[in-house]
């Protein structure tokens, strides 16, 4: 067995954490980077490995019994990923016939030889390209083209908290449009994004009690708290008659309904008159919202098999789906590119342009904020304008609680004294930021 000591030196591991305004990288050890690549995601692809063992009876009974051997050849390419992960392995080019192909290629073959592998590569576009390769896998399959190898932990995370759910929408249901009222759930919003299923390597993150009434106990957790610009930039009236606002989604389960539960009072409360919702292309990131879940979600709620206040709740949002006035935005690939945001414009100009149409563009999660502000160390105090790196198709603001080590726009001294008193702060989840960065 490999020990952690041979593999830093065969790898060329530094024991140190990774410089200032550099991209963060898993050759160094005192990194998230590291930590993420050498346990979080092999255990991930066990997971995968160890589901479709367990499932793959009910599988054949689903698709038929051919598709048992389309699970042996997927089995065998999860396990060579994990041999290369675990190996320090190049990335390679696919070869299959998915959309992205060419935009993934392009990167790829951009890659500088030195610096192209899982420990040495920025670990933002090596972690984005364990999630495609995976993907990869499955799409190159006739029967298990669209098969979601996350669903079961997804649909989980949304059906294990059925009191939570009920406990925010009856505290929801006498809304008034006023500053403090949609701060709070912008703020339960926030907190949502603690329920992710990649952070706790897809073990089930349970929300209990009521989120709603209690959001303002967490307020000492929340750093950076741009929350009064975000509401004045949202309560500015609507010129003509039409507003759009998006959101860039995260994750499935209990933060999803609290995008819905935000989305709702925008409408609700005439802020927007539509709502648009980015998701991912594929199974990304484990708990990240596909078309598939939205609509799933929607389904689920509305047909609740205890709930009448979820039965109602669900239905109200089916029907703005309807009308309309919430709308899944069509399917971009570029969600699920390793590009940073930055590079939007370049890469991909009408999803640049389809976002300058938007009043404002809601960033939701640790993922995005790493893509809002590229997986590098920054200052801590840096602006938060300034780390867009000129990306700011409309208003942009972000909602992410701290799971990767990297942020910007915190007071002087906020780090030091976290350092101190919570030296794992910046990967647990408990602190959250809620930044704005204006078009004007
Ligand atoms: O694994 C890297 C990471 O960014 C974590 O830091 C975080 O746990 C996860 O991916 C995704 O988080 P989120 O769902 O908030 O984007
Ligand atoms: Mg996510």
């Amino acid at each position: 067995m490999t020990t952690a000591a041979d593999f830093d030196k065969k790898y060329n591991i530094v024991d140190e954490k990774p410089p200032r305004h550099s991209l963060l990288r898993g050759r160094f050890k005192r990194s998230f980077a590291y930590y993420t690549l050498r346990e979080r995601l092999p255990v991930i692809l066990t997971q995968v490995l160890d589901n479709l063992s367990r499932d793959k009876d009910d599988i054949a009974e689903q698709y038929g019994e051919e598709v048992r051997e389309e699970i042996k050849e997927i089995v065998g390419n999860i396990s060579k990923l994990k041999y290369q992960l675990q190996t320090d392995k190049a990335l390679e080019p696919f070869t299959g016939n998915e959309p992205d192909k060419e935009m993934w290629n392009a990167f790829i073959a951009g890659l500088n030889a030195d610096n192209d592998t899982f420990f040495r590569i920025c670990w933002l576009h090596g972690e984005c390209y364990m999630y495609r390769r995976l993907s990869s896998y499955f799409q190159s399959m006739i029967k298990m083209k669209d098969y979601d190898y996350f669903l079961k932990q997804k649909e989980n995370a949304l059906k294990c908290c059925t009191d939570a759910l009920e406990n925010v929408v009856n505290s929801t249901r006498d809304s008034v449009l006023s500053e403090e009222f949609f701060i709070r759930i912008l703020k339960l919003n926030l907190w949502g994004n603690r329920c992710d299923l990649s952070i706790s390597e897809g073990k089930e993150i349970k929300q209990t009690g009521n989120l709603f009434d209690s959001v303002d106990s967490l307020n000492s957790n929340i750093l950076v708290d741009d929350t009064k610009q975000i509401w004045n930039c949202i309560s500015e009236p609507i010129e003509g008659n039409s507003r759009i606002i998006d959101f860039v989604q995260d994750n499935s389960g209990f933060e999803m309904f609290t995008d819905l539960l935000v989305a709702e009072y925008l409408i609700d409360k005439n802020l927007a008159t539509k709502i648009r919702f980015h998701v991912k292309a594929i199974p990304w990131f484990i708990s990240d919202v596909t078309p598939n879940d939205f609509l799933w979600t929607l389904d689920y709620l509305r047909n609740h098999p205890t709930s009448t206040v979820l039965r109602s709740v669900g239905e109200k949002w089916y029907k703005l789906l309807q009308d309309g006035k919430f709308e899944i935005a069509p399917q971009e690939w570029f969600w699920t590119s390793p590009y940073e945001f930055y590079r939007m414009k370049e890469i991909n100009e009408k999803l640049y342009n389809k976002l300058a149409e938007s009043h404002i563009v809601i960033f939701k999660g640790d993922l995005n904020y790493r893509k809002l502000i590229g997986d590098f160390t920054w200052d801590f105090t840096e602006n938060f304008k300034t780390c867009l790196r000129g990306f700011q198709p409309t208003n942009v603001c972000t909602l992410r609680t701290v799971k990767a080590d990297l942020i910007c726009g915190l007071k002087e001294g906020t780090a030091d004294n976290l350092d101190k008193i919570k030296p794992d702060w910046m990967v647990t989840g408990e602190f959250g930021v809620l930044q704005f960065s204006s078009s004007t």
